[in-house]
């Protein structure tokens, strides 16, 4: 079920697509389903914003129903009748609860079909029930359920009970389409309530059970923003786990941001602070400084990543030295044991091995060879206005500080730019290319200057 719009959320975006450990809660459930049925027998119900839903999950290959007005739980049922008619169970989940298991599923299912149940509902046992739906056994033994009282509706010894609905729901087919049309809105929603199916299917003397997970956590759901930021917190902290399991050090785990796809190697020490996104990939023995913002970037082993270094869709090879302060923006290729300083910016380029670019330095569209010295403050023009142009600077190049390479330029194979230079031209093999007017000495000519300023006074 993922019709609904969040209303508690107050956002413009669907509640199912709001984002935790970087991704929409609901590919996490439906990653989950996956583990546990294959995609032809999966269907989301959509609703609010569907068309903005459906493309976000499309990759997962699911099938989609239309609950085009969102009139409760119970109406999303409603509308999944056809897809569901060849089907004898089915196993609803929330779409909003991204921690569901696909062990806690599976005890559902049997639990469900052991039982022989029209209905068989995953409770859990909450310290703070407070605005989930409460579990009414006939007795505090048996598994047989009577009814589901929803918050708004319990009175003051309902809502005592700790025991709670999960939103997670067996069904069978057959019996569930028979009775749901027994579902009224006279709730203070006026919505069709799922949960009222448990009250439904006692009038007509069906079997109610409910089976409680052992690790309540799992079943938690995202209504508001507050629960949000918890959930996207304990994914978070449990793929940190995951990690330091795996031979990571991670100091201060909780202060870091890493998405659940990123890889690390064994020995790699990861300081406080640092966000690994998307499909980040580290190698083994590396240091991530503090401060860190590492997007869809592949490093290699024995890398160090000084603090407050940001990367985008970048390569690091093994050995090399970046940061602080640099930012490598898509396309950076950095070679082995190459280093980059602070305030250098990069873009779509290759540094060969052992190259050098220490400081202020931007280096766009460019080609760098091996063992380059690219001195302080070093600028590719790389951009008339209108188009871009590339840079080629051949192994062992020095480029002496300041300098400017107004491309499309190359400079040659073991040649030398001095300082403060406008390269304009290409730069022979093993030359000296000076482009900058000459020197002049004017001697005196300050003490002069001085000495008139005092005679004159001013
Ligand atoms: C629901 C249960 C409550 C349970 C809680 C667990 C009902 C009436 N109550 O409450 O007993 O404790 O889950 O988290 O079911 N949805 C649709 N179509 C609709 C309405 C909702 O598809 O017309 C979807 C939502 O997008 C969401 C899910 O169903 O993914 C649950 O709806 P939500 O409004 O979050 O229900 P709760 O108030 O949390
Ligand atoms: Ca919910």
């Amino acid at each position: 079920m993922a019709a609904g719009k969040g209303t508690r959320l107050k956002s413009k975006y669907p509640k199912v697509l709001h984002e935790v450990a970087g991704k929409p809660i609901l590919a996490h459930v439906i990653a989950t389903a996956l583990q546990v049925a294959p995609a032809h027998d999966i269907f989301a119900i959509i609703g609010h914003e569907a068309d903005r839903v459906r493309e976000a999950v499309r990759d997962t290959g699911i099938n989609f129903v239309l609950q085009a007005d969102q009139r409760g739980t119970g109406h999303a049922l409603m509308v999944a009748r056809e897809a569901l008619k060849p089907y004898s169970q089915v196993i609803v989940l929330s779409g909003d609860a991204p921690l569901i298991t696909a062990a806690t599923i599976q005890n559902l299912k049997a639990f469900h079909t052991a039982h022989n149940a029209a209905m068989t509902l995953l409770s859990a046992d909450l310290a703070d029930p407070t605005g989930y739906g409460r579990v009414l056994r006939k007795s505090a033994r048996a598994a047989e359920v009577k009814a589901i009282v929803e918050e708004k509706s319990a009175n003051p010894t309902q809502k005592t009970i700790r025991e709670i609905n999960s939103g997670f729901y067996a069904f069978s087919v057959p019996e569930l389409y028979k009775h749901i049309d027994e579902l009224s809105t006279n709730n203070s929603h006026g919505e069709y309530y799922l949960t009222d199916m448990a009250a439904v299917f006692n009038r007509a003397r069906k079997k109610v059970v409910v089976t409680k997970t052992a690790n309540a956590a799992e079943i938690l759901g995202s209504n508001t923003r507050a629960e949000i930021v918890d959930l996207d917190a304990r994914l978070r902290l449990a793929k940190c786990r995951q990690l330091m399991a795996e031979g990571v050090t991670i100091f201060y785990p909780e202060t870091c941001v890493i998405d659940s796809g990123v890889e690390v190697g064994a020995d790699t020490v990861i300081e406080p602070f640092v966000q690994l996104r998307g499909k980040t990939k580290i190698g083994a023995d590396c240091r991530i400084r503090s401060y860190s913002v590492i997007t869809n970037t592949e490093i290699g082993d024995n890398v160090t990543i000084n603090p407050l270094t940001i990367m985008d869709d970048s390569r690091i090879s093994n050995g090399a030295i970046v940061g602080p302060y640099s930012r490598l923006r898509p396309g950076s290729e950095i070679g082995e044991n190459a280093h980059l300083g602070n305030f250098v910016e990069t873009k779509k380029i290759k540094l060969g091995k052992g190259s050098k670019a220490n400081h202020l330095t931007y280096l766009g569209d460019s080609e760098i060879g091996e063992g380059v010295n690219i001195g302080a403050g070093t600028i590719t023009c790389n951009y008339d206005g209108v188009n871009k142009f590339k840079t080629v600077i051949e192994d062992g190049v020095f480029i002496g500080s300041d300098s400017t390479l107004v491309a499309p330029v190359k400079v040659g194979r073991g040649a030398y730019v001095a300082a403060a230079s406008c390269i304009t031209d290409d730069v022979p093999q093993d030359a000296l290319a000076l482009g900058r007017a000459r020197q002049t000495i004017k001697e005196g000519w300050a003490a002069q200057e001085r000495a008139a300023r005092k005679s004159t006074g001013k």
